[in-house]
């Protein structure tokens, strides 16, 4: 058993230890880490509808102190999914709107050709190529920057995570200062290529030249969005693929491949919490929350709830009606959900299409990437 909700998220088999807590209070405080635990649907559910009241960053920081002041921190800070003030709120319809505009179809043809040129080994690092290369080309970069924005958006995501070294802060401010630079070009150049998505969110914006540095913010943020999201998504879908090989015969079709991450994004998801702050003190699920605390929600707990999904430790292709919260709720739920599903079943077509042996990766193993929130496999 994982030691707490936070060492579960890249533990081998957190699901029990999440059974556990949700047969607990509805809301339960964990002194160590200092925070209240949510596992239950229904309560996410509606501590992700307590908008004013909750918060997704604390109020004395909504910066994260490591980069507050450096080129990171301003990415960060102009973020759509860091802040709740109204200056935010302004760019979601824009991104919603642009990301619901999308052709699913063209996204899966843009991946599959993008995966040509992302090298095949080690997998781990495709997990990552696929996804990012494909929605920098979706936002209008040329192949040839595709891998230097892949890097770049590799050093920067660096920073999103509490357990960053000192070395990886100072590559995430290099890394954001390039990427808000190269966006700045490609919309300032010629007119954005029409059909991308970077003209979408423009046009849903009705941005003129020069854009504001907080657009621009949010458009490195589509990608960073992608980034460990969806890679974890893709790894945690080829896993389940090597557990069951009976479903490499599913993953013959478009469809079944594309229920085979959607049954993995619920299964085993890849962002397993998310956090809200308490901006005013407010009662939930009978529990009494002050000003100042922190909650922890753990989404992955929730996707296995037997009250939110029938026989929820079974891994299903075909349901009825599959729910899940591991793409959020309410005001700041996931505008990107259906690009994800699309692209992780994409580069695990792409993947499978490369002969792994995947009998012999199932025995070598793999391991979760250090995260507090995201689980994210290393094939060893
Ligand atoms: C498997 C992949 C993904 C997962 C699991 C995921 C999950 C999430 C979750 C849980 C949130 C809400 C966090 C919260 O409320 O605390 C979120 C927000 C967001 N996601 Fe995703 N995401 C994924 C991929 C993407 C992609 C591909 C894009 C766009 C290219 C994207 C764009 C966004 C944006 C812009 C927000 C902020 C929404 C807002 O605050 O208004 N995501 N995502």
């Amino acid at each position: 058993m994982p030691h707490d909700p936070v060492a579960a998220v890249t533990h081998a088999d957190p699901y029990p230890f999440y059974a556990a807590l949700r047969a607990g209070p509805p809301l339960v405080w964990n002194e160590t880490l200092r925070l209240w635990v949510a596992s239950r649907a229904e309560v996410i559910e509606s501590l992700l509808l307590a908008h004013g009241a909750l918060r997704v960053r604390p109020a004395a920081e909504p910066v994260p102190r490591a980069i507050a002041g450096s080129a990171a921190g301003e990415v960060f800070g102009h973020l759509v999914r860091m802040n709740d003030g109204t200056a935010h709120q302004a760019h979601r319809p824009a991104l919603q709107r642009a990301l619901a505009g999308l052709d699913l179809g063209a996204v899966r043809a843009a991946a599959l050709r993008v995966a040509h040129d992302v090298p095949t080994q080690p997998v781990s690092d495709a997990l990552f190529s696929l996804p990012v290369r494909t929605v920098a080309h979706l936002l209008g970069f040329g192949d040839e920057a595709l891998p230097r924005v892949d890097m770049w958006m590799r050093d920067f995501v660096a920073c999103l995570s509490p357990l960053s070294t000192p070395d990886q802060l100072q590559d995430a401010s290099a890394a954001a200062g390039e990427l808000m630079t190269r966006f700045e070009e490609l919309a300032a150049g010629a007119p954005p290529r029409s059909g991308t998505l970077l003209a979408a969110v423009l046009a849903e914006s009705e941005a003129g030249a020069p854009l504001s540095r907080s657009l621009l913010a949010n458009l490195v943020g589509l990608l960073s969005q992608t980034c460990d999201a969806t890679a974890g998504l893709l790894g945690n879908s080829l896993i389940a693929v090597m557990r069951e090989p009976s479903l490499q015969q599913g993953a013959q079709t478009r469809d079944g491949l594309q229920a085979i991450v959607e049954e993995t994004a619920r299964h085993d998801p890849s962002v397993h919490n998310t956090r809200r702050f308490v901006a005013e003190p407010i009662t939930l699920a009978g529990t009494p929350l002050a000003a100042g605390d922190a909650v922890l929600l753990v989404l992955a707990a929730a996707n296995r709830d037997p009250a939110f999904n029938s026989e929820p430790e079974r891994f299903s292709l075909v349901r009825a009606r599959r729910r899940m919260l591991g793409f959020g709720h309410g005001m700041h739920a996931c505008p990107g959900q259906a690009l994800a599903c699309t692209l992780a079943a994409a580069g695990l077509e792409a993947v499978l299409h490369r002969a792994l042996d995947l009998a012999a990766m199932r025995a070598r193993g793999w391991h979760y990437r250090p995260s507090v929130a995201a689980r994210i496999p290393v094939f060893h």
